[in-house]
Protein backbone atom coordinates (compact mmCIF):
# COMPACT_ATOMS: atom_id res chain seq x y z
CA UNK A 1 0.00 0.00 0.00
CA UNK A 2 1.42 3.57 -1.05
CA UNK A 3 2.72 5.51 2.29
CA UNK A 4 -0.10 7.75 1.39
CA UNK A 5 -2.71 5.60 1.98
CA UNK A 6 -0.61 4.13 5.06
CA UNK A 7 -0.87 7.83 6.68
CA UNK A 8 -4.37 7.96 5.88
CA UNK A 9 -5.31 4.80 7.30
CA UNK A 10 -3.35 5.71 10.24
CA UNK A 11 -5.05 8.63 11.20
CA UNK A 12 -8.37 7.32 10.68
CA UNK A 13 -7.35 4.81 13.92
CA UNK A 14 -5.99 7.44 15.98
CA UNK A 15 -8.95 9.41 15.17
CA UNK A 16 -11.86 6.49 16.52
CA UNK A 17 -9.76 6.05 19.58
CA UNK A 18 -9.46 9.67 20.32
CA UNK A 19 -13.45 9.55 19.89
CA UNK A 20 -14.08 7.13 22.37
CA UNK A 21 -16.73 8.42 25.03
CA UNK A 22 -17.13 6.02 28.05
CA UNK A 23 -18.80 6.45 31.26
CA UNK A 24 -21.72 6.31 33.56
CA UNK A 25 -24.60 8.41 32.53
CA UNK A 26 -27.32 10.03 34.86
CA UNK A 27 -30.05 8.32 32.73
CA UNK A 28 -31.13 5.30 34.58
CA UNK A 29 -27.30 4.97 35.14
CA UNK A 30 -27.10 3.31 31.61
CA UNK A 31 -23.22 2.38 30.85
CA UNK A 32 -22.11 4.22 27.41
CA UNK A 33 -18.97 3.30 25.44
CA UNK A 34 -19.04 4.65 21.56
CA UNK A 35 -17.29 6.56 19.55
CA UNK A 36 -18.47 10.36 19.13
CA UNK A 37 -18.54 12.10 15.94
CA UNK A 38 -16.31 15.26 17.74
CA UNK A 39 -15.48 15.92 21.41
CA UNK A 40 -15.65 19.20 21.08
CA UNK A 41 -18.76 19.77 18.43
CA UNK A 42 -20.56 16.60 18.47
CA UNK A 43 -19.74 14.92 22.01
CA UNK A 44 -23.37 12.31 22.17
CA UNK A 45 -24.24 9.65 20.45
CA UNK A 46 -26.12 9.70 16.47
CA UNK A 47 -27.97 7.10 15.05
CA UNK A 48 -26.44 6.74 11.71
CA UNK A 49 -22.84 8.38 12.45
CA UNK A 50 -22.93 5.06 15.06
CA UNK A 51 -23.38 3.10 12.08
CA UNK A 52 -21.25 4.30 10.29
CA UNK A 53 -18.08 4.02 12.79
CA UNK A 54 -19.20 0.60 13.71
CA UNK A 55 -18.26 -0.27 10.09
CA UNK A 56 -15.25 1.53 10.19
CA UNK A 57 -13.93 0.15 13.62
CA UNK A 58 -14.62 -3.57 11.96
CA UNK A 59 -10.91 -2.66 10.79
CA UNK A 60 -9.33 -1.82 14.41
CA UNK A 61 -11.46 -4.58 16.13
CA UNK A 62 -14.76 -5.81 15.18
CA UNK A 63 -15.37 -6.49 19.32
CA UNK A 64 -15.65 -2.47 19.53
CA UNK A 65 -17.74 -2.96 16.08
CA UNK A 66 -20.41 -4.66 18.06
CA UNK A 67 -19.67 -2.45 21.07
CA UNK A 68 -20.69 0.50 19.57
CA UNK A 69 -24.32 -0.74 18.03
CA UNK A 70 -24.90 -2.46 21.94
CA UNK A 71 -24.70 1.14 22.70
CA UNK A 72 -27.19 2.19 20.17
CA UNK A 73 -29.58 -0.09 20.84
CA UNK A 74 -29.73 1.10 24.58
CA UNK A 75 -32.02 3.90 22.98
CA UNK A 76 -34.72 1.88 21.49
CA UNK A 77 -38.02 2.30 22.87
CA UNK A 78 -40.21 -0.68 23.27
CA UNK A 79 -42.61 1.01 20.65
CA UNK A 80 -39.66 0.47 17.68
CA UNK A 81 -38.79 4.13 18.00
CA UNK A 82 -34.92 4.68 18.26
CA UNK A 83 -33.88 8.13 18.41
CA UNK A 84 -31.09 10.19 16.46
CA UNK A 85 -29.47 11.40 19.22
CA UNK A 86 -28.38 9.52 22.57
CA UNK A 87 -27.05 12.33 25.35
CA UNK A 88 -25.72 10.31 27.53
CA UNK A 89 -23.37 13.22 29.46
CA UNK A 90 -25.16 15.42 30.96
CA UNK A 91 -22.64 18.09 31.74
CA UNK A 92 -22.83 18.39 28.20
CA UNK A 93 -26.66 19.29 27.47
CA UNK A 94 -26.49 23.17 28.56
CA UNK A 95 -24.03 24.12 25.53
CA UNK A 96 -25.35 21.57 23.10
CA UNK A 97 -28.87 22.27 23.33
CA UNK A 98 -28.06 26.43 23.02
CA UNK A 99 -26.31 25.50 19.45
CA UNK A 100 -28.56 22.49 18.16
CA UNK A 101 -32.51 23.01 16.53
CA UNK A 102 -33.49 19.80 18.31
CA UNK A 103 -36.23 18.18 20.03
CA UNK A 104 -36.13 15.60 23.05
CA UNK A 105 -38.79 13.78 23.51
CA UNK A 106 -36.78 12.85 26.84
CA UNK A 107 -33.65 14.86 29.15
CA UNK A 108 -31.53 11.97 27.35
CA UNK A 109 -32.86 11.83 23.67
CA UNK A 110 -34.73 13.27 20.65
CA UNK A 111 -37.86 12.91 19.23
CA UNK A 112 -36.94 12.48 15.60
CA UNK A 113 -35.13 9.64 13.65
CA UNK A 114 -31.93 9.03 11.35
CA UNK A 115 -31.57 7.23 8.41
CA UNK A 116 -31.61 3.35 9.02
CA UNK A 117 -28.20 2.59 8.26
CA UNK A 118 -27.85 0.23 11.13
CA UNK A 119 -28.84 -2.97 9.20
CA UNK A 120 -26.27 -2.19 7.08
CA UNK A 121 -23.99 -1.90 9.81
CA UNK A 122 -24.69 -5.35 11.54
CA UNK A 123 -24.66 -7.35 8.58
CA UNK A 124 -21.33 -6.21 7.85
CA UNK A 125 -20.38 -6.98 10.83
CA UNK A 126 -21.88 -10.40 11.06
CA UNK A 127 -20.03 -10.51 7.38
CA UNK A 128 -16.76 -10.04 9.02
CA UNK A 129 -17.28 -12.11 12.20
CA UNK A 130 -19.45 -15.10 11.74
CA UNK A 131 -20.95 -14.47 14.94
CA UNK A 132 -24.91 -15.14 14.62
CA UNK A 133 -25.37 -14.98 18.18
CA UNK A 134 -24.08 -11.18 17.87
CA UNK A 135 -27.03 -11.51 15.55
CA UNK A 136 -29.59 -12.55 17.65
CA UNK A 137 -28.90 -9.89 20.24
CA UNK A 138 -29.28 -7.03 18.45
CA UNK A 139 -32.02 -7.93 15.92
CA UNK A 140 -34.69 -7.51 17.73
CA UNK A 141 -34.94 -3.48 18.11
CA UNK A 142 -33.57 -2.95 14.73
CA UNK A 143 -36.64 -5.44 13.13
CA UNK A 144 -39.10 -3.31 15.38
CA UNK A 145 -37.71 0.09 14.21
CA UNK A 146 -37.84 -1.48 10.34
CA UNK A 147 -41.66 -2.03 11.36
CA UNK A 148 -41.73 1.82 13.25
CA UNK A 149 -40.86 3.48 10.04
CA UNK A 150 -44.16 1.50 8.33
CA UNK A 151 -45.97 1.87 10.41
CA UNK A 152 -45.39 5.67 11.73
CA UNK A 153 -43.75 7.35 8.50
CA UNK A 154 -45.58 5.46 5.42
CA UNK A 155 -48.89 7.78 6.01
CA UNK A 156 -49.78 7.32 1.78
CA UNK A 157 -48.68 3.63 2.05
CA UNK A 158 -46.91 3.87 -1.16
CA UNK A 159 -43.92 2.04 0.32
CA UNK A 160 -41.78 5.55 0.56
CA UNK A 161 -40.96 6.85 4.53
CA UNK A 162 -41.61 10.25 5.45
CA UNK A 163 -39.26 12.27 7.30
CA UNK A 164 -40.39 15.71 9.60
CA UNK A 165 -38.08 17.89 9.36
CA UNK A 166 -35.20 17.94 7.37
CA UNK A 167 -32.43 16.67 9.96
CA UNK A 168 -34.00 13.51 9.82
CA UNK A 169 -32.32 12.71 6.41
CA UNK A 170 -29.10 14.07 8.48
CA UNK A 171 -29.03 16.28 5.70
CA UNK A 172 -29.86 19.39 7.54
CA UNK A 173 -29.48 22.47 5.96
CA UNK A 174 -29.93 20.63 1.80
CA UNK A 175 -30.85 23.07 -0.46
CA UNK A 176 -33.32 20.99 -1.62
CA UNK A 177 -35.35 21.44 1.48
CA UNK A 178 -35.39 25.20 0.93
CA UNK A 179 -38.83 25.91 -0.87
CA UNK A 180 -40.73 24.12 1.88
CA UNK A 181 -38.16 25.63 4.46
CA UNK A 182 -38.56 29.31 3.15
CA UNK A 183 -34.84 29.58 3.51
CA UNK A 184 -32.49 31.34 0.33
CA UNK A 185 -29.38 31.31 -0.32
CA UNK A 186 -28.62 35.24 -2.10
CA UNK A 187 -27.41 36.38 1.13
CA UNK A 188 -25.30 33.75 2.72
CA UNK A 189 -25.44 34.94 6.20
CA UNK A 190 -29.24 34.99 6.17
CA UNK A 191 -29.47 31.33 5.19
CA UNK A 192 -28.63 30.12 8.94
CA UNK A 193 -30.80 32.32 10.65
CA UNK A 194 -33.31 31.79 8.47
CA UNK A 195 -33.36 27.51 8.93
CA UNK A 196 -33.57 28.21 12.72
CA UNK A 197 -36.71 30.55 12.40
CA UNK A 198 -38.01 27.58 10.16
CA UNK A 199 -37.25 24.83 12.36
CA UNK A 200 -38.76 26.71 15.37
CA UNK A 201 -41.86 26.79 13.07
CA UNK A 202 -41.82 23.44 12.67
CA UNK A 203 -41.82 22.82 16.46
CA UNK A 204 -43.84 24.99 17.36
CA UNK A 205 -46.36 23.23 14.64
CA UNK A 206 -45.53 19.47 16.07
CA UNK A 207 -45.92 20.29 19.68
CA UNK A 208 -49.41 19.65 20.33
CA UNK A 209 -49.08 16.49 19.22
CA UNK A 210 -45.55 14.61 20.34
CA UNK A 211 -47.48 12.63 22.43
CA UNK A 212 -49.17 11.25 18.79
CA UNK A 213 -46.58 11.46 16.74
CA UNK A 214 -48.40 8.78 14.21
CA UNK A 215 -50.05 12.40 13.38
CA UNK A 216 -47.49 14.45 12.21
CA UNK A 217 -46.62 13.75 9.05
CA UNK A 218 -50.54 14.03 7.94
CA UNK A 219 -50.33 17.64 9.26
CA UNK A 220 -48.37 18.23 5.67
CA UNK A 221 -46.01 20.89 7.05
CA UNK A 222 -42.71 19.08 6.07
CA UNK A 223 -43.71 15.57 5.08
CA UNK A 224 -41.12 14.90 2.91
CA UNK A 225 -40.45 11.14 1.02
CA UNK A 226 -36.22 11.68 0.57
CA UNK A 227 -34.29 9.77 -1.95
CA UNK A 228 -31.61 8.88 0.28
CA UNK A 229 -33.81 7.99 2.63
CA UNK A 230 -35.44 5.39 0.50
CA UNK A 231 -32.58 4.07 -0.25
CA UNK A 232 -30.95 3.46 2.82
CA UNK A 233 -34.11 2.13 4.02
CA UNK A 234 -34.40 -0.50 1.02
CA UNK A 235 -30.92 -1.25 1.22
CA UNK A 236 -31.58 -1.66 5.03
CA UNK A 237 -34.92 -3.30 4.23
CA UNK A 238 -32.50 -6.49 2.28
CA UNK A 239 -30.00 -6.39 4.84
CA UNK A 240 -32.59 -7.31 7.37
CA UNK A 241 -33.81 -9.87 5.10
CA UNK A 242 -30.67 -11.44 5.52
CA UNK A 243 -30.16 -10.99 9.17
CA UNK A 244 -33.43 -12.43 10.43
CA UNK A 245 -32.04 -15.67 8.36
CA UNK A 246 -29.28 -15.68 9.93
CA UNK A 247 -31.21 -15.42 13.41
CA UNK A 248 -32.98 -18.25 12.01
CA UNK A 249 -36.29 -17.87 14.19
CA UNK A 250 -38.70 -16.69 11.91
CA UNK A 251 -38.28 -17.69 8.45
CA UNK A 252 -41.18 -15.76 6.82
CA UNK A 253 -40.31 -12.70 8.04
CA UNK A 254 -37.11 -12.96 5.88
CA UNK A 255 -39.31 -13.17 2.63
CA UNK A 256 -41.64 -10.46 3.85
CA UNK A 257 -38.61 -7.86 4.13
CA UNK A 258 -37.06 -9.08 1.07
CA UNK A 259 -40.25 -8.39 -0.60
CA UNK A 260 -40.68 -4.75 1.27
CA UNK A 261 -37.48 -4.30 -0.10
CA UNK A 262 -38.85 -4.68 -3.34
CA UNK A 263 -41.52 -2.50 -2.88
CA UNK A 264 -39.78 0.16 -2.01
CA UNK A 265 -37.21 0.21 -4.96
CA UNK A 266 -40.55 -0.51 -7.23
CA UNK A 267 -41.73 2.93 -5.30
CA UNK A 268 -38.46 4.63 -6.28
CA UNK A 269 -38.20 3.99 -9.81
CA UNK A 270 -41.72 4.37 -10.44
CA UNK A 271 -42.77 7.60 -8.17
CA UNK A 272 -39.07 9.80 -8.14
CA UNK A 273 -37.41 8.65 -11.57
CA UNK A 274 -37.41 11.76 -13.84
CA UNK A 275 -36.48 9.89 -17.48
CA UNK A 276 -35.42 12.65 -19.57
CA UNK A 277 -33.37 14.37 -16.19
CA UNK A 278 -31.70 11.04 -15.85
CA UNK A 279 -32.28 10.81 -11.72
CA UNK A 280 -34.36 10.41 -9.15
CA UNK A 281 -36.12 13.41 -7.38
CA UNK A 282 -37.49 13.56 -3.77
CA UNK A 283 -40.82 14.00 -3.21
CA UNK A 284 -42.22 17.44 -1.18
CA UNK A 285 -45.30 17.24 0.89
CA UNK A 286 -49.14 15.46 0.37
CA UNK A 287 -48.94 16.36 -3.30
CA UNK A 288 -45.61 14.47 -3.60
CA UNK A 289 -44.19 17.53 -5.87
CA UNK A 290 -40.94 16.88 -7.01
CA UNK A 291 -37.97 18.73 -5.33
CA UNK A 292 -35.69 19.50 -8.91
CA UNK A 293 -32.51 20.58 -6.76
CA UNK A 294 -29.53 18.42 -7.97
CA UNK A 295 -27.99 17.25 -4.80
CA UNK A 296 -26.20 13.53 -4.38
CA UNK A 297 -29.84 11.84 -3.42
CA UNK A 298 -30.97 12.49 -6.44
CA UNK A 299 -28.13 9.62 -7.72
CA UNK A 300 -28.43 7.28 -4.06
CA UNK A 301 -30.91 4.73 -5.21
CA UNK A 302 -27.43 2.91 -7.26
CA UNK A 303 -26.98 1.72 -3.17
CA UNK A 304 -29.40 -0.41 -4.07
CA UNK A 305 -28.22 -3.87 -6.01
CA UNK A 306 -31.55 -4.63 -7.71
CA UNK A 307 -32.03 -1.50 -9.30
CA UNK A 308 -33.14 -1.11 -12.80
CA UNK A 309 -29.23 -1.58 -14.16
CA UNK A 310 -29.76 1.14 -17.27
CA UNK A 311 -31.07 3.79 -14.42
CA UNK A 312 -27.43 3.15 -12.46
CA UNK A 313 -25.77 3.33 -15.76
CA UNK A 314 -27.34 6.92 -16.46
CA UNK A 315 -26.82 7.81 -12.95
CA UNK A 316 -22.80 7.09 -13.10
CA UNK A 317 -21.97 7.95 -16.63
CA UNK A 318 -24.48 11.02 -17.50
CA UNK A 319 -24.18 12.63 -13.55
CA UNK A 320 -21.95 11.17 -11.15
CA UNK A 321 -18.93 11.46 -13.76
CA UNK A 322 -19.96 14.69 -15.30
CA UNK A 323 -17.43 17.36 -14.29
CA UNK A 324 -19.55 20.35 -14.58
CA UNK A 325 -22.04 18.91 -11.89
CA UNK A 326 -20.28 16.28 -9.70
CA UNK A 327 -16.99 14.90 -10.63
CA UNK A 328 -15.04 17.74 -9.59
CA UNK A 329 -11.15 17.07 -8.42
CA UNK A 330 -12.50 15.81 -4.74
CA UNK A 331 -15.83 14.42 -5.61
CA UNK A 332 -18.86 13.85 -4.65
CA UNK A 333 -20.16 17.51 -3.97
CA UNK A 334 -23.43 17.54 -1.92
CA UNK A 335 -24.95 19.43 -4.37
CA UNK A 336 -24.14 19.21 -8.00
CA UNK A 337 -21.93 22.45 -9.15
CA UNK A 338 -24.16 23.70 -11.57
CA UNK A 339 -27.03 24.77 -9.06
CA UNK A 340 -26.90 28.49 -7.95
CA UNK A 341 -27.29 27.55 -4.53
CA UNK A 342 -23.73 25.19 -4.48
CA UNK A 343 -22.05 26.53 -1.68
CA UNK A 344 -18.45 24.71 -1.71
CA UNK A 345 -16.53 26.97 0.75
CA UNK A 346 -19.24 27.23 3.71
CA UNK A 347 -20.12 30.94 2.93
CA UNK A 348 -23.16 29.86 4.13
CA UNK A 349 -22.07 28.32 7.32
CA UNK A 350 -23.95 25.42 7.44
CA UNK A 351 -23.61 21.73 6.04
CA UNK A 352 -24.76 20.21 3.07
CA UNK A 353 -24.83 22.97 0.46
CA UNK A 354 -21.84 21.65 -1.42
CA UNK A 355 -18.63 20.21 0.24
CA UNK A 356 -17.59 16.58 -0.05
CA UNK A 357 -18.81 13.76 3.12
CA UNK A 358 -17.02 10.37 3.29
CA UNK A 359 -20.20 8.59 4.13
CA UNK A 360 -21.95 9.88 0.70
CA UNK A 361 -18.52 8.62 -1.13
CA UNK A 362 -18.18 5.44 1.14
CA UNK A 363 -22.61 4.18 -0.11
CA UNK A 364 -21.64 5.53 -3.40
CA UNK A 365 -18.37 3.62 -3.58
CA UNK A 366 -20.32 0.49 -2.97
CA UNK A 367 -23.40 1.37 -5.05
CA UNK A 368 -20.69 1.56 -8.14
CA UNK A 369 -19.17 -1.67 -6.70
CA UNK A 370 -22.59 -3.14 -6.66
CA UNK A 371 -22.88 -1.80 -10.57
CA UNK A 372 -20.17 -3.08 -12.02
CA UNK A 373 -18.13 -0.08 -11.80
CA UNK A 374 -15.34 -1.13 -9.90
CA UNK A 375 -12.94 0.87 -12.41
CA UNK A 376 -15.11 4.36 -11.16
CA UNK A 377 -14.93 3.43 -7.37
CA UNK A 378 -11.22 2.67 -7.49
CA UNK A 379 -10.63 5.89 -8.82
CA UNK A 380 -13.31 7.50 -5.90
CA UNK A 381 -11.68 5.50 -3.27
CA UNK A 382 -8.09 7.03 -4.58
CA UNK A 383 -9.66 10.53 -4.26
CA UNK A 384 -11.07 10.05 -1.19
CA UNK A 385 -7.95 9.14 0.27
CA UNK A 386 -5.70 12.01 -1.60
CA UNK A 387 -8.10 14.40 -0.16
CA UNK A 388 -8.24 12.92 3.36
CA UNK A 389 -4.19 13.54 2.91
CA UNK A 390 -4.43 16.66 2.48
CA UNK A 391 -7.31 17.69 4.65
CA UNK A 392 -6.82 15.65 7.31
CA UNK A 393 -9.83 13.98 8.87
CA UNK A 394 -12.44 16.61 9.16
CA UNK A 395 -15.76 17.02 8.64
CA UNK A 396 -16.45 17.86 5.60
CA UNK A 397 -14.42 19.41 2.48
CA UNK A 398 -14.06 21.75 -0.54
CA UNK A 399 -14.65 19.56 -3.73
CA UNK A 400 -12.52 21.96 -5.84
CA UNK A 401 -9.59 21.98 -3.51
CA UNK A 402 -9.59 19.37 -0.76
CA UNK A 403 -9.11 21.80 2.12
CA UNK A 404 -10.81 20.18 5.22
CA UNK A 405 -13.77 21.92 6.47
CA UNK A 406 -15.99 22.22 9.55
CA UNK A 407 -15.06 19.93 12.98
CA UNK A 408 -11.24 18.06 13.20
CA UNK A 409 -11.16 14.35 13.82
CA UNK A 410 -14.18 14.12 12.56
CA UNK A 411 -15.88 9.91 13.35
CA UNK A 412 -17.26 8.99 9.69
CA UNK A 413 -14.55 10.28 7.53
CA UNK A 414 -13.06 7.12 9.08
CA UNK A 415 -14.67 4.92 6.95
CA UNK A 416 -12.16 5.46 4.50
CA UNK A 417 -10.74 2.15 6.37
CA UNK A 418 -13.63 0.45 4.82
CA UNK A 419 -12.59 1.91 1.35
CA UNK A 420 -8.86 1.05 1.61
CA UNK A 421 -9.58 -2.71 3.11
CA UNK A 422 -12.10 -3.20 0.12
CA UNK A 423 -9.47 -1.70 -2.98
CA UNK A 424 -6.70 -4.26 -1.25
CA UNK A 425 -9.48 -7.06 -1.28
CA UNK A 426 -9.06 -7.27 2.36
CA UNK A 427 -12.89 -6.11 3.61
C1 LIG B 1 -24.67 17.18 11.66
C2 LIG B 1 -24.99 16.39 10.39
C3 LIG B 1 -25.68 15.08 10.76
C4 LIG B 1 -24.83 14.32 11.75
C5 LIG B 1 -24.46 15.16 12.97
C6 LIG B 1 -23.42 14.50 13.86
O1 LIG B 1 -25.82 17.60 12.28
O2 LIG B 1 -25.77 17.13 9.52
O3 LIG B 1 -25.92 14.30 9.63
O4 LIG B 1 -25.46 13.15 12.14
O5 LIG B 1 -23.92 16.40 12.56
O6 LIG B 1 -22.26 14.22 13.14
Amino acid sequence: MPAEWERVAADARRVLAGNRQRGVSAWEGKRYDFVCPSPTRYPFQWFWDSAFHAIALIHVDPELAKQEIRCLMQGARPDGFIPHMLLWEKSAHDAALREYSITLAHTFYTATIQPPVVARAVLRIHEATGDDGFVREVLPPIRRFFRWLKAYRDPDDDALVAIIQPDESGLDASPKYDSLMQVGYERPEETLPQLRRSMQRLFDAYAPFRADSARIPALDVFTWEDVMVNAIYADGLRCLSKLVAVAGDAPREAFEFEARAARVRRALEEKCWDDRAGVFWDLAGWDEVPAKTLTFSSLFPMIIEDLDPSKAKRLIDEHLLNEREFWLPHPIPSVAATEPSFDPGWRTNTTWRGPTWVNVNWYLYHGLRAHGRGDVARDLAERTVRMLAKGGIREFYDPRTGEGQGARDFGWTTLVLDMIASERGTA
